[in-house]
């Protein structure tokens, strides 16, 4: 370790009289962090920029040549190293004398622009790629680089990284920390120390940490410092395993991610790709990050005794403090396969053998059960995210009802066995359990790694091959385990696999002890009854395995989905052993890269799909909805489904209704009487008629007809960014529609008044009188109308417009606005699709807010929680207008089944007091994120009631200039960290937060935090 005694210490000023001297640049100087060099930018006035370095004076003379010499060799090669600039002299090494520190050897190499990684706060996966591949071309180039200096004895080199520990590991005082250093090199001496012997060499960086590596590049938000521009400092070079190079790179990439092995698996898979490792190098990669991050740790320890009060060292081991123990608990074999797949390569070479022995030795096999499970006697049971069979309720006593709907559907189809599929993924207790119902991550263990044989209870088990035990469990029932079972098979040379069965009764195997011989078709054990098996029914468990990991029986039985590639290569197909014909399995389904082909062949272009990475949902539960591969998302975006996804009584009601009678109005039925009778209870006086229709399209529709009919005029009056639905007559009447992409404009009868936006509209917050101004706009229409001799038929708007923005109207102005109308003899439509049913929290209709009374009201979106139906509430007098003779009728509108569901939304949103949790849970979230909008320039306004709530991205404070890409990137950013939620607004800006009401706190603060992680990384 070089002196810090000899460390320099020169000024800016004396730095840059010596770039001017001895190199002719003269500019401005900045200094530029280094530890024992000093490094420092030079700008000179035409924009150039170069970095001066001084050279610690103990410095070897041979080892910057060496640098220079290697610099100026990677610059034939690759274009993201610094390319040296020679002084005055000629020379490339300019020696500088300091009185305090001594000589020191300057030189001057050509500035890269980027940002240090380290900086970087949002690191892609593309970026670890991009690293991984930058690194490799390096790597690549350097096997053609000599030079004597490097082969050196350096405590940087992982070479030696066993004794550099073993020298310093005694000034680690944290003992924990020093027992997973020690755990960790003892795994290295053991392991990895031989195998590098037969590695290849060559000269190598030897420290791509985070702030030698510059990030920069891209041309949007999502790409940008999302690629490598420069790697620096060739300091540490050394002639070493050139594998220690992506090794050093992933150390220090790992820490403080989320997902270290991920993060690693990137930067390999970029460098395999350009610079191909074999396999010994990938099986020592994980060893060896596990070291470099050991022997930081030694070293920062060691300089820690020597300077106490330099509080850097100690903060700079933190992250390390906290890896360490996270990949210690990572089973190096299993870090090997999880490289290797991101190489492409087999993650388990040793399964090969097995799958092929068990392929080719199918013949050999003892049926488990007794007999061969056949077309006859078994049935392969659906038990995935969208299966009928389970629940979607956490809380639901599912073993029981599961149980007899499996005996049901066995009996149905006349087989003796239900047999569960492998690599299904399903409904993890863990991904939404009560104690932990917010996905944190996202990401929950949730595809099976095993297969079940679901069978009458004490139906003897039959060991498949001859074995021996591995290890056994004979009685969990108290955790609902259940027993395990391991037997290890040796059958051939190279060829050891393991069967775990779970699902033996405790007494069926009391008898089995460790290390026994099993005879190949020996009775082990029985199917365990149903409560020894915690409420499931009796079935037995079995997973093929060919290393076991240390895990014994507790192996795991599902894995991540992400994970699935690598889970699936070292926990084999179990039907290698039961050997159900493929006829019995049905036809997959549709993957989503499918799906996605089939709807661009089937659908119109016109229907959007969301998001940059469509998602497939295939399962909704309260606010929850599942992805095709067991994602669990928070669902922030849809306001339909207001009492929660699935409720439970909402489809009882539904079923039950649609068993006895679906049928129409012209039948007398109390269903449509009950349902209006208490949807009219909602509302104000005098509204009390009620029509029932299929869609708010549908009932805006008819509101127009209604208002023409009582009024006998034509003329309306909307908002600007208004959406009322998708007729003619409504896109007419929806300027976000007509005056948009595609739009034609408003015909003459429609009158378009400014929306009172008291964020980005010409009367603002401040204003006391905004509210009667912003009426006087529909005033003005109202007497340019009186001036050509008409009248408007009528007002429709969103009490609080959604589409146009989440706006909240300032006081007075619906109140102003409907007196305006009214006095000119129109009618008033208060479209509530988005507002109503307690949503804004304050009050039950959003128009109740403004205290206004609407003479028609539109109902739709939340009040089926999903099933189609939309309303209308108006009074008796509006409605007597429409009785002209021309009947109305809507086939579906207020059919039975449609009523009896209505009726249960609204008794449900009532019985829960949803409003109030709105209001609660709402006012929360709004005031987290007013405290973002403090911190976080991008945000211009926070604005909403309950869970109706808007936040408007903006480019600029005073010119309000919309931040609609930034709006769009949020968003998905948002979905990537599993939060659904969309943006709206005329000028697409406005990220709209609309969940099911049921939402919880804890979901408000998943929302926030997650909300300022990605303002934090991409806006701060
Ligand atoms: C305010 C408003 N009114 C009416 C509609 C039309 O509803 P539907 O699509 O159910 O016909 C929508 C739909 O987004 C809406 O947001």
């Amino acid at each position: 370790m070089s002196n810090l005694a000899s460390t320099p210490v020169f000024s800016d000023m004396e730095a840059a009289e010596i770039a001017a001297a001895f190199f002719g640049i003269s500019g401005r100087v900045t200094p530029l962090p280094g530890e024992r060099d000093q490094n420092f930018l030079v700008t000179t006035k035409n924009g150039r920029s170069c970095v001066l370095k001084i050279a610690n004076a103990a410095e070897d003379r041979s080892i910057l040549e060496a640098q220079h010499q290697a610099m100026d060799f990677l610059g034939r090669h690759v274009s993201f190293c610094p390319k040296t600039m020679p002084a005055r002299s000629g020379d490339h090494l300019v020696p500088v004398h300091s009185e305090k520190t001594g000589t020191h050897l300057v030189r001057l190499v050509s500035y890269i622009q980027g940002t240090p990684m380290g900086l970087v706060k949002r690191r892609s996966p593309g970026l670890f790629m991009d690293l991984g591949r930058s690194l490799g071309l390096m790597d690549k180039a350097l096997a053609g680089f000599s030079h004597p200096a490097v082969h050196r004895d350096f405590h940087w080199d992982l070479a030696h990284a066993s004794g550099v520990v073993n020298q310093y590991i005694s000034h680690v005082t944290d003992t924990h920390l020093r027992d997973l250093i020690a755990q960790c090199t003892r795994e290295f001496e053991n392991t990895t120390l031989a195998l590098l012997q037969t590695l290849r060499k060559s000269v190598i960086h030897n420290d791509a940490n985070d702030y030698n590596v510059l990030a920069g590049g891209g041309t949007d938000l999502y790409s940008r410092n999302q690629s490598v521009t420069g790697i620096i400092d060739f300091g540490d070079m050394v002639y070493s395993h050139t594998v220690c190079d992506p090794a050093i790179a992933a150390a220090y990439a790992v820490l403080d991610m989320p997902d270290p092995l991920q993060t690693a698996a990137g930067i390999i898979k970029g460098y395999h790709q350009v610079y191909p490792l074999d396999d010994t190098e990938i099986s020592v990669l994980f060893s060896l990050i596990c070291m470099r991050l050991c022997v930081s740790a030694c070293l920062a320890a060691f300089q820690h005794k020597q300077r106490p009060d330099d509080p850097y060292l100690r903060i700079s081991q933190v992250p390390i403090k906290k890896m360490l123990p996270i990949l210690a608990s990572v089973d190096p074999a299993f870090a090997t396969g999880v490289f290797r797949f991101s190489c492409g390569l087999e993650p388990f070479p040793k399964s090969r053998p097995v799958q092929a022995w068990l392929a080719e030795n199918r013949h050999l096999c003892f049926p488990v059960m007794g007999e061969p499970l056949v077309q006859e006697n078994c049935t392969v049971l659906d038990l995935g995210l969208d299966s009928p069979f389970v629940s979607g309720d956490p809380t639901a006593p599912a073993p029981d009802a599961f149980a007899r709907h499996l005996s049901a559907r066995l009996k149905q189809t006349g087989a003796g066995y239900g047999i569960g599929r492998y690599k299904e993924a399903r409904l993890g207790q863990a991904s939404f359990s009560k104690k932990n119902p917010v996905p944190k991550k996202g990401i929950t263990p949730c595809v099976h790694l095993c297969m079940e044989v679901i069978a009458p209870q004490d139906a003897p088990v039959y060991a498949p091959f001859a074995g021996r035990i591995h290890s056994v469990t004979k009685n969990r029932a108290a955790d609902h385990q259940g027993t395990a079972l391991v037997l290890e098979h040796t059958p051939g040379q190279d060829i050891v696999f393991y069967t775990i069965f779970k699902g033996l009764s405790s007494s069926s195997i009391a008898c089995l002890s460790l290390g026994e011989t099993i005879e190949k078709g020996q009775a082990m054990g029985a199917v365990a009854s149903l409560s020894e098996n915690g409420g499931w029914p009796p079935h037995v468990r079995l997973q093929l395995v060919t290393d076991l990991m240390g895990y014994g029986s507790d192996f795991p039985y599902a894995c991540c989905r992400d994970q699935t590639g690598v889970w699936t290569q070292i926990s084999l197909d179990p039907n290698l052993v039961f050997q159900i014909p493929d006829t019995c399995f049905p036809i997959p389904k549709p993957t989503k890269q499918e799906t996605l082909a089939a709807r661009r062949r089937r659908i119109s272009d016109n229907l959007s799909i969301g998001y940059h990475d469509p998602v497939k949902i295939v399962r909704g539960w309260q606010q929850y909805l599942f992805d095709d591969t067991g994602r669990q998302f928070l669902d922030a975006y849809n306001n339909v489904p207001h009492v929660g996804h699935c409720h439970p009584a909402v489809i009882q009601a539904g079923v039950k209704q649609m068993k006895c009678l679906n049928t129409n109005t012209r039948y007398l039925h109390d269903a449509i009487i009950v349902y209006a009778d208490k949807l009219s209870a909602t509302m104000p006086e005098p509204l009390e008629v009620c029509f029932f229709l299929n869609s708010a399209s549908e009932a805006n529709e008819l509101a127009v007809r209604l208002a023409k009919a009582h009024t006998g005029q034509k003329d309306f009056i909307v908002l600007e960014g208004a959406y009322h639905g998708n007729t003619n007559t409504l896109i007419d009447m929806s300027p976000y529609k007509h005056g948009g992409p595609g739009g034609e404009g408003p015909p003459d009868w429609v009158h378009t008044a400014p929306v009172a936006d008291v964020y980005r509209g010409p009367y603002k917050k401040a204003d006391p009188l905004a509210g009667k101004k912003y009426a006087d706009h529909v005033q003005n229409i109202i007497q340019n109308l009186a001036a050509d001799n008409k009248k408007p038929a009528g007002f429709m708007a969103e009490s609080y417009p959604s589409v146009g923005g989440q706006i909240i109207f300032p006081s007075a102005y619906l109140a102003g606005v409907y007196d305006h109308v009214r006095a000119a003899g129109g009618v008033c439509i208060a479209d509530e699709v988005q507002t109503g049913y307690g949503r804004i929290g304050t009050h039950f209709y959003a128009f109740l807010a403004q205290n206004v009374v609407p003479d028609i009201v539109i109902l739709g979106k939340p009040i089926g929680n999903g099933h189609p139906i939309a309303a209308l509430v108006t009074t008796k007098e509006i409605a007597q207008s429409f009785v002209t003779g021309m009947e109305f009728f809507s086939t579906f509108g207020g059919n039975t089944v449609s009523c009896a569901i209505g009726q249960k939304v609204l008794e449900i949103t009532l019985a829960q007091n949803l409003q109030e949790n709105a209001q609660k849970v709402g006012t929360h979230l709004l005031e987290r994120l007013h405290s973002l909008k403090k911190r976080y320039q991008v945000i211009g306004d926070v604005r909403g009631s309950g869970l109706f709530i808007g936040m408007e991205l903006v480019r600029d404070h005073n010119t309000l200039e919309p931040a609609d890409q930034e709006a769009a990137f949020v968003v998905n950013r948002m979905r990537d960290k599993g939060i659904l939620m969309g943006t709206d607004g005329p000028l697409h800006n406005v990220v709209k937060i609309r969940p099911p009401l049921v939402i919880t706190k804890q979901d408000a603060d998943f929302i926030a935090d997650t909300m300022e992680e990605i303002f934090a990384q991409d806006f701060a």
